[in-house]
């Protein structure tokens, strides 16, 4: 048996939770391999609507076992509130979710040293979710983090006061105003909560399943143009969140992974500061965010919303190796009279299809334009269903990508989705 990979192709928020929850029953295990709290992975069926930040989207499927990997950094804070949140009684959680112990933990003084390092940059600023992602892995890879494996060691309070001076220290060289102390009842309080839970060597059941013939899913969070190496840096996450992410997040081999499952939204957004080539400033972009309700689900910001930019889609299926293409939120498009798809820039007069070093000096985006389709596509049920002009787009994409486009989204619910 086979690891495939679900991630995201553009800058977050395609709708990965209702693909992962629509395609567990297929898998036993469902594991994040990155990320933290600044994710939010909404989830709709049974007229109820639930957005998950730590916890994998398989959760709501009986049998199944979800877990959190090693790769992802985990407030206590968020993951209370979360279980909490659910509807699903805390047992069921627990029967069906295990815990790393070598998950990092997001301390109160990361949060406060993450919104302390935006505040300094003004202008600048990365529009960071200000859950204290960037600062709680610095401090993995200068070895300086916390693990959830800590808390169970007796001198763990003493661990903790040591990490909260340090972050201190360096919080006076911000003149920035704070207070830790109500912040900080929340996470102890968590902390304890989070004993209720299996916290595990999460790699050895990961390989225990597959040697079983056992179904894994890996979900990504955030998408491949935050991507900590591959993105549009330093506009980025602090994480791999491609393909190979999985790996070092969950603790598989290569030769281990088995498909890898690309989504992208029929159109782009980004929530945050960065580059976007193909940003739309105009009615069309306020039409974008207006019909598919394009505000954050974790911060509730207003998205940027522009057309599909096709360099970066290859780029992002180039890296991640992807073998099939899911596109989602198709039915956000259906009332446009023409469909514009980025097919290259044009930088230092020269056209190119590569995304260049330096994204500044796109000077012009070029588009094709496809008709578009004038009718409400959100109670298809099979692909043959869909308007002709929503099928030539899907093939104008499949013919430039290479990939199959295998299951078309056209609505936020479980069911509206067609698989091809
Ligand atoms: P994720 O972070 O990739 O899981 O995506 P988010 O949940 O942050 O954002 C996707 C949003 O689009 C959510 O509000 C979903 O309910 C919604 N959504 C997902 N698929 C579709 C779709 O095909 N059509 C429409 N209209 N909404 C969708
Ligand atoms: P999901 O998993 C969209 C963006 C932030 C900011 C940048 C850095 O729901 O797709 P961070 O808090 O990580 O330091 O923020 O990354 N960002 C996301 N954008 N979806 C997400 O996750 C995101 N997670 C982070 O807006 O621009
Ligand atoms: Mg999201």
């Amino acid at each position: 048996m086979k690891i495939d990979i679900l991630l995201g192709l553009q800058w977050g928020d395609e709708g990965k939770g209702k693909i992962v929850d629509a395609l567990s029953p297929d898998y036993d295990v469902v594991a994040r391999f990155q990320g933290g709290p600044n994710a939010g992975h909404t989830i709709e069926f049974n007229n109820m609507k639930y957005v998950l930040h730590l916890i994998p989207s398989g959760i709501f499927h009986e049998g199944k076992t979800n877990v959190i990997g090693n790769g992802v950094v985990l407030d206590p804070v968020v993951f209370k509130k979360e279980v909490e949140s659910l509807n699903l009684g805390l047992d069921k959680i627990r029967e069906r979710l295990r815990i790393s112990y070598k998950t990092h933990l997001i301390l109160p003084t990361h949060r406060i040293l993450d919104a302390a390092h935006e505040s300094s940059l003004g202008a600048s600023k990365i529009g960071s979710t200000l859950r204290g992602i960037g600062p709680a892995y610095t401090d993995k890879t200068s070895r300086n983090g916390m693990r959830v494996g800590d808390i169970l060691k007796e001198n763990f309070r003493e661990i903790y006061d040591t990490h909260v001076r340090e972050h201190l220290r360096m919080l006076k060289s911000y003149d920035f105003a704070f207070n830790l102390s109500d912040y900080e009842a929340e996470w102890f309080d968590g902390i304890e909560y989070l004993k209720q839970f299996t916290i595990i060597n999460s790699e050895y059941l990961i390989d225990s399943s597959l040697r079983e013939g056992k179904h894994i899913l890996a979900e990504g969070a955030q998408g491949t143009m935050l991507d900590i190496d591959f993105g549009t840096y330093p506009f980025v996450t602090s994480s791999n969140t491609v393909a190979a992410g999985a790996c070092t997040g969950l603790g598989i081999a290569p030769s281990r992974t088995g498909e890898v499952f690309g989504i992208f939204k029929a159109y782009c957004t980004r929530v945050g500061s960065g580059p976007f080539p193909t940003e739309l400033n105009d009615d069309n972009g306020q039409l974008m965010r207006d019909r598919g309700n394009e505000y954050g689900s974790t911060t509730g910001r207003p998205r940027r919303c522009g057309w599909l930019d096709l360099p970066a889609l290859k780029y992002a299926i180039m890296i991640n190796g992807v073998t099939r293409l899911f596109m989602m939120k198709a039915d956000v498009l259906s009332g446009f009279r023409e469909i514009k798809v980025c097919t290259s820039y044009s930088a230092n007069g020269r056209e190119i299809t590569e995304i260049p070093y330096h994204l500044d000096e796109i000077e012009k985006v070029n588009y094709k334009t496809l008709p578009g389709w004038n009718c409400e596509i959100s109670e298809c049920k099979k692909f043959g269903e869909l308007p002709p002009e929503l099928e030539s787009y899907i093939s104008f994409i499949e013919n430039e990508t290479g990939v199959p486009v295998t299951i078309v989204s056209v609505g936020p619910d479980r069911s509206a989705t067609i698989y091809r």
